[in-house]
């Protein structure tokens, strides 16, 4: 059984740590509450400790929005692997909003590298894939989406693959309002990412990933994605930043009998 997790990516909001920690007193009691779902909270890098002083005694997790792969040196302005550990418990790696800007330190190769460095730390790794919407008009979404999985995976060991988790984030879906539909986002989850994991690796490991759907999520949409069983929960942008968010995680919780 995949327990579904539910994470909150705040991008570049909320970054004062006396705002961050305002918020996170609103909805830590009640989010704190809902069983059967994993939580977390992806604060900018600025409110980190802040957040992980106001989560302390929650069982809920806290997540950094990127990081480096290098243990350190002359990477001005990067975040490397061993500042997180100890900090956080998770790290979102290559979201599409980094992937576009065609950066080298945000190519496939480069988020394999992250991904390894991460798993090496101890550290969950929130996997982003997605296709454009041109490469979906072009039919091309299959091969692009299994190509971004197959890549950035290669070379773990199963069972660290195991222990990630994916996001399905079809790019024209972030922060457009338009989220995809529950149905085609359950068939590109289980067909494509699931298919390559099972292809690179096997139908176990396939089955153990868990595998979030990601764009335009909200309280009201949540419970029709996860009545859909390839989809084990949802990274959240826009509606992270509200006390609803509450809402949208117990939904997910309920959604699942919770
Ligand atoms: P959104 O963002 O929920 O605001 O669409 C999702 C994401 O980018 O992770």
């Amino acid at each position: 059984m995949r327990q579904p997790i539910v994470a909150g990516n705040w991008k570049m909001n909320l970054g004062r740590a006396e705002q961050a920690v305002a918020f996170v007193r609103k909805i830590r009691h009640p989010l704190n509450e809902v069983q059967g779902v994993e939580r977390v909270l992806c604060p900018p890098f600025t409110a980190l400790p802040a957040v992980a002083d106001a989560l302390a005694g929650t069982r809920i997790g806290l997540g950094a929005q990127t990081m480096h792969w290098e243990e350190k040196g002359a990477h001005t302005g990067e975040i490397a692997p061993s500042m997180l550990e100890g900090l956080v418990q998770y790290v979102i790696l290559g979201h599409s909003e980094r992937r576009a800007t065609g950066s080298s330190e945000e190519s496939d190769e480069a988020i394999n590298r992250k991904l390894r460095a991460a798993l090496a730390h101890g550290l969950t790794p929130i996997l982003c894939v997605g296709e454009r919407l041109e490469q979906r008009q072009a039919g091309e979404t299959e091969l692009f989406v299994a190509g971004q999985v197959a890549v950035a995976l290669a070379g773990l060991e199963a069972e660290q693959v195991a222990r990630c988790v994916i996001a399905y984030e079809p790019i024209w879906a972030i922060g457009t309002g338009e989220a995809a539909t529950p149905v085609e986002a359950n068939r590109v989850i289980g067909l494509v990412i699931r298919g390559a994991v099972a292809e690179v690796f096997d139908e176990t490991t396939a089955q153990q990933v868990r595998v979030q759907y990601g764009g335009s999520v909200n309280p009201e949409n949540i419970a029709d994605f996860m009545a859909m069983p390839e989809i084990d929960g949802a990274l959240v942008g826009g509606a992270s930043l509200k006390e609803s968010f509450v809402d949208l995680v117990r939904r997910a919780a309920e959604a699942r009998g919770g």
